[in-house]
Protein backbone atom coordinates (compact mmCIF):
# COMPACT_ATOMS: atom_id res chain seq x y z
CA UNK A 1 0.00 0.00 0.00
CA UNK A 2 1.52 3.54 -0.92
CA UNK A 3 1.18 5.53 2.16
CA UNK A 4 -1.07 8.57 1.36
CA UNK A 5 0.71 11.65 1.31
CA UNK A 6 -0.74 14.44 3.59
CA UNK A 7 -2.89 16.87 2.31
CA UNK A 8 -1.65 20.56 0.96
CA UNK A 9 -3.84 23.50 2.54
CA UNK A 10 -1.58 25.54 0.82
CA UNK A 11 -2.80 24.54 -2.40
CA UNK A 12 -6.46 24.14 -3.62
CA UNK A 13 -8.63 26.12 -0.84
CA UNK A 14 -12.25 24.37 -0.15
CA UNK A 15 -14.60 26.56 -1.95
CA UNK A 16 -15.65 29.84 0.03
CA UNK A 17 -12.57 29.20 2.91
CA UNK A 18 -11.02 32.39 3.20
CA UNK A 19 -7.75 32.25 3.94
CA UNK A 20 -6.79 28.66 4.91
CA UNK A 21 -3.80 27.66 7.10
CA UNK A 22 -0.54 27.22 4.99
CA UNK A 23 0.43 24.72 6.98
CA UNK A 24 1.32 20.66 5.40
CA UNK A 25 3.96 21.45 2.27
CA UNK A 26 2.77 18.94 -0.14
CA UNK A 27 5.16 19.00 -2.56
CA UNK A 28 8.06 19.05 -0.07
CA UNK A 29 6.24 15.34 1.03
CA UNK A 30 5.81 14.34 -2.41
CA UNK A 31 9.13 15.36 -3.54
CA UNK A 32 10.49 12.03 -1.21
CA UNK A 33 7.94 9.44 -1.98
CA UNK A 34 9.60 7.53 -4.99
CA UNK A 35 12.64 7.26 -3.56
CA UNK A 36 13.59 4.05 -2.16
CA UNK A 37 9.84 2.50 -2.57
CA UNK A 38 10.27 -1.24 -3.83
CA UNK A 39 7.63 -1.08 -6.83
CA UNK A 40 6.86 -4.53 -5.87
CA UNK A 41 6.27 -4.26 -2.32
CA UNK A 42 5.72 -0.23 -2.15
CA UNK A 43 7.90 -0.36 1.25
CA UNK A 44 11.13 1.73 1.50
CA UNK A 45 14.21 0.64 1.28
CA UNK A 46 16.17 3.48 1.82
CA UNK A 47 19.71 2.16 3.92
CA UNK A 48 22.61 4.31 4.38
CA UNK A 49 25.19 5.15 1.94
CA UNK A 50 23.45 3.92 -1.23
CA UNK A 51 22.12 5.13 -4.25
CA UNK A 52 18.62 5.27 -2.03
CA UNK A 53 20.43 7.49 0.38
CA UNK A 54 22.50 9.89 -1.67
CA UNK A 55 18.91 10.86 -3.40
CA UNK A 56 17.15 11.20 0.19
CA UNK A 57 20.67 13.42 0.90
CA UNK A 58 20.07 15.24 -2.40
CA UNK A 59 16.60 15.86 -1.16
CA UNK A 60 17.47 17.31 2.30
CA UNK A 61 20.24 19.55 0.90
CA UNK A 62 17.60 20.91 -2.03
CA UNK A 63 15.17 21.44 0.98
CA UNK A 64 17.67 23.26 2.60
CA UNK A 65 18.40 25.91 -0.09
CA UNK A 66 14.87 26.37 -1.08
CA UNK A 67 14.75 27.73 2.64
CA UNK A 68 18.19 29.65 2.69
CA UNK A 69 19.35 27.44 5.38
CA UNK A 70 22.71 26.55 5.86
CA UNK A 71 23.26 23.09 5.58
CA UNK A 72 25.87 20.15 5.90
CA UNK A 73 26.71 16.75 6.72
CA UNK A 74 28.89 16.15 9.96
CA UNK A 75 31.89 14.04 10.49
CA UNK A 76 29.41 10.58 10.80
CA UNK A 77 27.31 11.58 8.11
CA UNK A 78 24.74 12.97 10.06
CA UNK A 79 22.82 15.84 8.04
CA UNK A 80 22.25 19.72 9.76
CA UNK A 81 20.53 22.69 7.97
CA UNK A 82 20.85 25.58 10.49
CA UNK A 83 18.47 28.87 10.36
CA UNK A 84 21.44 30.98 11.80
CA UNK A 85 20.93 33.94 13.95
CA UNK A 86 23.22 36.59 14.96
CA UNK A 87 23.18 35.54 18.73
CA UNK A 88 25.33 32.58 18.87
CA UNK A 89 23.75 30.91 22.13
CA UNK A 90 22.65 27.68 22.09
CA UNK A 91 20.77 25.62 19.37
CA UNK A 92 17.04 23.94 19.51
CA UNK A 93 17.32 21.28 16.88
CA UNK A 94 14.56 19.27 15.57
CA UNK A 95 14.15 16.42 12.79
CA UNK A 96 14.57 12.70 12.77
CA UNK A 97 16.23 10.33 10.18
CA UNK A 98 15.58 9.52 6.36
CA UNK A 99 16.72 5.79 6.09
CA UNK A 100 14.55 2.44 6.90
CA UNK A 101 13.74 -1.15 7.59
CA UNK A 102 13.71 -3.30 4.96
CA UNK A 103 10.25 -2.56 3.35
CA UNK A 104 9.73 -0.11 6.24
CA UNK A 105 6.66 2.48 5.70
CA UNK A 106 6.80 5.89 4.67
CA UNK A 107 6.37 7.73 7.37
CA UNK A 108 8.95 6.59 10.33
CA UNK A 109 11.56 9.01 10.20
CA UNK A 110 10.49 11.11 7.16
CA UNK A 111 7.70 12.64 8.65
CA UNK A 112 9.77 14.01 11.72
CA UNK A 113 12.48 15.33 8.91
CA UNK A 114 9.80 17.01 6.43
CA UNK A 115 7.58 18.54 9.27
CA UNK A 116 10.70 20.22 10.81
CA UNK A 117 11.45 21.52 7.28
CA UNK A 118 7.91 22.76 7.10
CA UNK A 119 7.53 23.89 10.86
CA UNK A 120 10.07 26.59 9.40
CA UNK A 121 8.23 27.63 6.80
CA UNK A 122 5.14 28.07 9.01
CA UNK A 123 7.35 30.27 11.69
CA UNK A 124 8.49 32.38 8.49
CA UNK A 125 5.05 32.76 7.53
CA UNK A 126 4.05 34.33 10.93
CA UNK A 127 6.73 36.61 10.78
CA UNK A 128 8.43 34.80 13.40
CA UNK A 129 12.16 34.79 14.27
CA UNK A 130 14.21 32.27 16.52
CA UNK A 131 16.58 34.09 19.09
CA UNK A 132 18.60 31.30 18.89
CA UNK A 133 19.88 28.98 16.13
CA UNK A 134 16.90 26.62 14.74
CA UNK A 135 18.55 23.42 13.37
CA UNK A 136 16.92 20.42 10.89
CA UNK A 137 18.86 17.33 11.59
CA UNK A 138 18.79 13.95 9.53
CA UNK A 139 20.51 11.27 11.22
CA UNK A 140 22.14 8.50 9.49
CA UNK A 141 22.02 4.77 9.84
CA UNK A 142 18.74 5.06 12.92
CA UNK A 143 17.39 1.74 11.96
CA UNK A 144 20.36 0.06 11.51
CA UNK A 145 19.14 -2.13 8.67
CA UNK A 146 22.59 -1.95 6.59
CA UNK A 147 24.82 -2.42 9.49
CA UNK A 148 23.71 -3.82 12.47
CA UNK A 149 23.46 -1.08 14.92
CA UNK A 150 20.44 1.56 15.95
CA UNK A 151 20.25 4.85 15.85
CA UNK A 152 24.08 4.59 14.49
CA UNK A 153 24.77 8.54 13.85
CA UNK A 154 23.36 9.68 17.25
CA UNK A 155 25.84 6.95 18.95
CA UNK A 156 29.07 7.85 16.86
CA UNK A 157 27.87 11.69 17.53
CA UNK A 158 27.58 11.26 21.26
CA UNK A 159 30.46 8.98 21.51
CA UNK A 160 28.39 5.92 22.74
CA UNK A 161 30.03 3.37 19.74
CA UNK A 162 33.93 3.74 19.54
CA UNK A 163 34.49 5.00 16.08
CA UNK A 164 37.30 2.01 15.67
CA UNK A 165 34.06 -0.62 16.65
CA UNK A 166 31.63 1.25 13.87
CA UNK A 167 34.39 1.27 11.58
CA UNK A 168 34.32 -2.25 11.59
CA UNK A 169 31.02 -2.87 11.27
CA UNK A 170 30.02 -4.61 8.09
CA UNK A 171 26.50 -4.91 6.36
CA UNK A 172 25.24 -8.21 5.10
CA UNK A 173 27.21 -8.44 2.25
CA UNK A 174 30.68 -7.89 3.95
CA UNK A 175 31.18 -4.54 3.23
CA UNK A 176 32.37 -2.29 6.34
CA UNK A 177 31.19 0.62 7.47
CA UNK A 178 34.27 2.25 6.29
CA UNK A 179 33.97 0.98 3.03
CA UNK A 180 30.47 1.97 2.58
CA UNK A 181 31.27 5.76 3.63
CA UNK A 182 34.24 6.31 1.58
CA UNK A 183 32.30 5.13 -1.42
CA UNK A 184 29.78 7.54 -0.51
CA UNK A 185 32.77 10.46 -0.74
CA UNK A 186 32.86 10.37 3.67
CA UNK A 187 35.78 10.10 5.38
CA UNK A 188 35.52 6.86 7.62
CA UNK A 189 38.66 8.20 9.34
CA UNK A 190 37.17 10.96 10.90
CA UNK A 191 34.02 9.81 12.61
CA UNK A 192 33.45 10.11 16.12
CA UNK A 193 32.05 12.06 19.13
CA UNK A 194 31.71 15.92 18.63
CA UNK A 195 31.55 17.03 21.67
CA UNK A 196 31.23 20.85 20.42
CA UNK A 197 28.32 20.33 18.35
CA UNK A 198 26.66 18.26 21.28
CA UNK A 199 27.33 21.18 23.26
CA UNK A 200 25.70 23.95 21.15
CA UNK A 201 22.56 22.34 21.05
CA UNK A 202 19.88 23.40 24.22
CA UNK A 203 17.49 21.06 23.47
CA UNK A 204 16.26 18.76 20.55
CA UNK A 205 12.32 17.88 19.85
CA UNK A 206 11.84 14.90 16.91
CA UNK A 207 8.62 14.69 15.83
CA UNK A 208 7.56 11.01 14.89
CA UNK A 209 4.67 8.61 13.67
CA UNK A 210 3.94 6.49 16.63
CA UNK A 211 4.56 3.05 16.18
CA UNK A 212 1.36 1.46 18.18
CA UNK A 213 -2.11 2.89 18.82
CA UNK A 214 -2.47 4.16 22.16
CA UNK A 215 -2.98 7.73 20.95
CA UNK A 216 -6.09 6.00 18.85
CA UNK A 217 -7.25 4.46 21.63
CA UNK A 218 -7.45 8.58 23.66
CA UNK A 219 -8.64 9.76 20.38
CA UNK A 220 -6.07 12.39 20.42
CA UNK A 221 -3.99 13.46 17.39
CA UNK A 222 -0.67 14.28 19.03
CA UNK A 223 1.00 12.70 22.04
CA UNK A 224 4.16 14.22 23.96
CA UNK A 225 6.49 11.31 24.75
CA UNK A 226 7.26 10.21 28.29
CA UNK A 227 10.22 7.71 28.41
CA UNK A 228 11.60 4.69 25.72
CA UNK A 229 11.91 1.05 27.04
CA UNK A 230 15.14 -0.12 27.36
CA UNK A 231 15.96 -2.13 24.74
CA UNK A 232 18.51 -4.19 22.38
CA UNK A 233 19.81 -6.26 19.80
CA UNK A 234 21.51 -9.86 20.24
CA UNK A 235 22.86 -12.02 17.48
CA UNK A 236 22.95 -15.83 17.88
CA UNK A 237 25.09 -18.08 15.83
CA UNK A 238 24.34 -21.44 15.89
CA UNK A 239 26.63 -23.97 14.11
CA UNK A 240 26.37 -27.36 12.86
CA UNK A 241 26.94 -29.84 10.71
CA UNK A 242 25.75 -29.60 6.98
CA UNK A 243 24.77 -32.79 5.52
CA UNK A 244 22.42 -34.38 3.01
CA UNK A 245 18.73 -34.18 3.51
CA UNK A 246 17.44 -37.64 2.28
CA UNK A 247 20.11 -39.55 3.96
CA UNK A 248 21.01 -38.22 7.03
CA UNK A 249 19.21 -40.56 9.73
CA UNK A 250 17.42 -37.74 12.39
CA UNK A 251 20.15 -39.76 15.45
CA UNK A 252 22.81 -38.34 12.87
CA UNK A 253 22.13 -35.29 12.66
CA UNK A 254 23.64 -31.96 13.98
CA UNK A 255 20.97 -29.27 12.41
CA UNK A 256 21.46 -25.82 13.56
CA UNK A 257 17.45 -25.05 12.65
CA UNK A 258 16.02 -26.92 15.67
CA UNK A 259 17.95 -25.03 18.26
CA UNK A 260 17.04 -21.97 16.65
CA UNK A 261 13.41 -23.17 16.67
CA UNK A 262 13.61 -23.97 20.13
CA UNK A 263 14.78 -20.29 21.06
CA UNK A 264 12.00 -18.67 18.84
CA UNK A 265 9.56 -20.02 20.58
CA UNK A 266 11.47 -20.09 24.03
CA UNK A 267 11.57 -16.21 23.57
CA UNK A 268 7.86 -16.12 23.03
CA UNK A 269 6.91 -17.99 26.14
CA UNK A 270 9.75 -15.59 28.17
CA UNK A 271 8.48 -12.17 26.59
CA UNK A 272 4.75 -13.32 27.88
CA UNK A 273 6.20 -14.49 31.18
CA UNK A 274 8.09 -10.73 32.14
CA UNK A 275 5.30 -8.59 29.78
CA UNK A 276 8.06 -7.86 27.39
CA UNK A 277 8.46 -7.65 23.67
CA UNK A 278 11.08 -10.32 21.85
CA UNK A 279 11.84 -10.86 18.32
CA UNK A 280 13.51 -12.79 15.73
CA UNK A 281 13.03 -10.78 12.44
CA UNK A 282 15.98 -11.53 10.57
CA UNK A 283 17.54 -15.08 10.11
CA UNK A 284 19.81 -16.35 7.73
CA UNK A 285 20.55 -19.77 7.05
CA UNK A 286 23.84 -20.86 5.48
CA UNK A 287 24.36 -22.43 2.72
CA UNK A 288 20.44 -22.11 2.50
CA UNK A 289 19.59 -25.47 0.45
CA UNK A 290 16.18 -26.74 0.42
CA UNK A 291 17.43 -30.26 0.62
CA UNK A 292 20.42 -29.55 3.00
CA UNK A 293 20.98 -29.68 6.76
CA UNK A 294 22.31 -26.26 6.74
CA UNK A 295 25.85 -25.60 8.40
CA UNK A 296 24.88 -22.56 10.16
CA UNK A 297 21.73 -20.24 11.32
CA UNK A 298 22.52 -16.32 12.52
CA UNK A 299 19.60 -14.78 14.09
CA UNK A 300 18.86 -11.58 15.49
CA UNK A 301 17.02 -11.15 18.97
CA UNK A 302 15.21 -7.93 19.05
CA UNK A 303 14.40 -7.56 22.99
CA UNK A 304 12.22 -4.63 24.69
CA UNK A 305 11.61 -4.54 28.30
CA UNK A 306 9.81 -1.95 30.93
CA UNK A 307 12.91 -1.71 32.78
CA UNK A 308 16.43 -3.11 32.94
CA UNK A 309 15.64 -5.80 35.08
CA UNK A 310 13.09 -7.47 33.38
CA UNK A 311 14.91 -7.09 30.07
CA UNK A 312 18.25 -8.87 31.40
CA UNK A 313 16.05 -11.86 32.80
CA UNK A 314 14.09 -12.12 29.25
CA UNK A 315 17.51 -12.46 27.48
CA UNK A 316 19.11 -13.97 30.14
CA UNK A 317 16.52 -17.07 29.98
CA UNK A 318 16.05 -16.68 25.47
CA UNK A 319 20.16 -17.13 25.66
CA UNK A 320 19.63 -20.06 28.46
CA UNK A 321 17.07 -21.59 25.80
CA UNK A 322 19.64 -21.33 22.85
CA UNK A 323 22.55 -23.25 24.90
CA UNK A 324 20.17 -25.96 26.18
CA UNK A 325 18.71 -26.58 23.15
CA UNK A 326 21.86 -26.39 20.97
CA UNK A 327 23.33 -28.78 23.56
CA UNK A 328 20.79 -31.13 23.25
CA UNK A 329 21.08 -31.40 19.16
CA UNK A 330 24.97 -31.47 19.09
CA UNK A 331 25.21 -27.89 17.78
CA UNK A 332 27.71 -24.50 19.06
CA UNK A 333 25.99 -21.50 19.62
CA UNK A 334 28.08 -18.27 20.45
CA UNK A 335 26.26 -14.89 21.23
CA UNK A 336 26.84 -11.41 20.87
CA UNK A 337 25.13 -8.27 22.11
CA UNK A 338 24.90 -5.72 19.07
CA UNK A 339 23.35 -2.68 20.21
CA UNK A 340 21.60 -1.39 23.57
CA UNK A 341 19.76 1.57 24.52
CA UNK A 342 19.16 1.65 28.74
CA UNK A 343 15.62 3.14 29.84
CA UNK A 344 14.64 7.15 28.36
CA UNK A 345 12.83 9.23 30.28
CA UNK A 346 12.57 12.65 28.51
CA UNK A 347 13.69 15.71 30.26
CA UNK A 348 10.65 16.41 32.24
CA UNK A 349 10.98 20.83 31.66
CA UNK A 350 11.44 20.18 27.82
CA UNK A 351 8.29 17.77 27.96
CA UNK A 352 6.41 20.29 30.31
CA UNK A 353 7.01 22.97 27.97
CA UNK A 354 5.67 21.25 25.25
CA UNK A 355 2.63 20.02 26.84
CA UNK A 356 1.89 23.17 27.95
CA UNK A 357 2.55 24.92 24.42
CA UNK A 358 0.51 22.56 22.77
CA UNK A 359 -2.54 23.17 25.47
CA UNK A 360 -1.85 27.13 25.02
CA UNK A 361 -3.23 26.13 21.42
CA UNK A 362 -5.79 24.35 22.63
CA UNK A 363 -3.92 20.88 21.45
CA UNK A 364 -4.70 18.41 23.82
CA UNK A 365 -1.15 16.18 23.48
CA UNK A 366 -1.22 13.04 26.09
CA UNK A 367 1.96 11.85 27.74
CA UNK A 368 2.47 8.35 26.84
CA UNK A 369 5.82 5.81 27.09
CA UNK A 370 6.71 4.16 23.82
CA UNK A 371 8.73 0.85 23.18
CA UNK A 372 10.41 2.20 20.39
CA UNK A 373 14.12 3.21 19.81
CA UNK A 374 15.26 6.71 18.08
CA UNK A 375 17.74 8.92 18.16
CA UNK A 376 16.06 11.34 20.70
CA UNK A 377 16.59 8.81 22.88
CA UNK A 378 20.50 8.48 22.24
CA UNK A 379 20.82 12.36 22.55
CA UNK A 380 18.67 11.51 25.59
CA UNK A 381 21.78 10.68 27.31
CA UNK A 382 23.65 14.12 26.46
CA UNK A 383 21.10 17.13 26.05
CA UNK A 384 17.67 17.64 27.27
CA UNK A 385 15.33 15.81 24.92
CA UNK A 386 11.23 15.51 23.55
CA UNK A 387 9.34 13.89 21.11
CA UNK A 388 6.13 14.30 19.33
CA UNK A 389 3.93 11.53 18.09
CA UNK A 390 1.45 11.41 15.45
CA UNK A 391 -1.41 9.32 15.75
CA UNK A 392 -1.50 6.03 13.57
CA UNK A 393 -4.41 4.65 13.71
CA UNK A 394 -3.74 1.02 12.63
CA UNK A 395 -0.61 1.26 15.04
CA UNK A 396 0.79 -0.39 12.31
CA UNK A 397 4.58 0.24 11.93
CA UNK A 398 8.16 -1.18 10.01
CA UNK A 399 6.18 -2.25 7.71
CA UNK A 400 4.09 -1.16 3.78
CA UNK A 401 1.33 -0.88 5.48
CA UNK A 402 1.93 2.29 8.07
CA UNK A 403 0.20 4.76 7.71
CA UNK A 404 -1.23 8.46 8.80
CA UNK A 405 -3.84 10.56 8.40
CA UNK A 406 -3.38 13.51 6.45
CA UNK A 407 -4.62 15.56 9.09
CA UNK A 408 -3.10 14.39 11.91
CA UNK A 409 0.11 14.65 9.98
CA UNK A 410 -1.08 18.61 10.58
CA UNK A 411 -2.31 18.65 13.90
CA UNK A 412 1.58 17.10 14.18
CA UNK A 413 3.20 19.42 12.04
CA UNK A 414 1.41 22.71 13.74
CA UNK A 415 2.15 20.64 17.60
CA UNK A 416 5.99 20.71 16.14
CA UNK A 417 5.57 24.74 15.02
CA UNK A 418 3.97 25.35 18.31
CA UNK A 419 6.97 23.93 20.12
CA UNK A 420 9.86 25.37 18.34
CA UNK A 421 8.32 28.63 18.37
CA UNK A 422 7.84 28.42 22.52
CA UNK A 423 11.41 27.09 22.33
CA UNK A 424 13.63 29.07 19.50
CA UNK A 425 11.32 32.16 19.37
CA UNK A 426 11.14 33.44 22.89
C1 LIG B 1 13.32 1.79 15.64
O1 LIG B 1 12.36 2.05 14.95
C2 LIG B 1 13.25 0.70 16.58
O2 LIG B 1 12.59 0.84 17.61
O3 LIG B 1 13.77 -0.37 16.26
MN1 LIG C 1 11.82 2.58 12.84
MN1 LIG D 1 12.06 6.05 13.36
Amino acid sequence: MTPAPPHDHGGSAAPGAANPPRSWSLPLWQSLQSIGRDPQTSGYRRYSFTEADSACRDWFFKAAAQRNLRADCDRNGNLWAWWDVSDNSRAIVTGSHLDSVPDGGGFDGPLGVVCAFAAIDLLKERGLMPVRPLGVVAFIEEEGARFGVACLGSRLLTGVITPDAARALTDSGGVSLAAAMAAAGLDPQAIGPDPELVASIAGYVELHIEQGSALDGMGAAVGVAESIWPHGRWRLDFTGRADHAGTTRLADRRDPMLPYAATVLAARAAAAAHQSLATFGKVVAEPGGANAICAAVHAWLDARAPDESSLNRLVSRVIGAAQGSATEHGVQVSTRRESFTPVVDFDRDLRDRAVGALAARGLAAPVLPTGAGHDAGVLAARLPTAMLFVRNPSGVSHSPAEHAEPADCEAGLQALAAVLEELACR
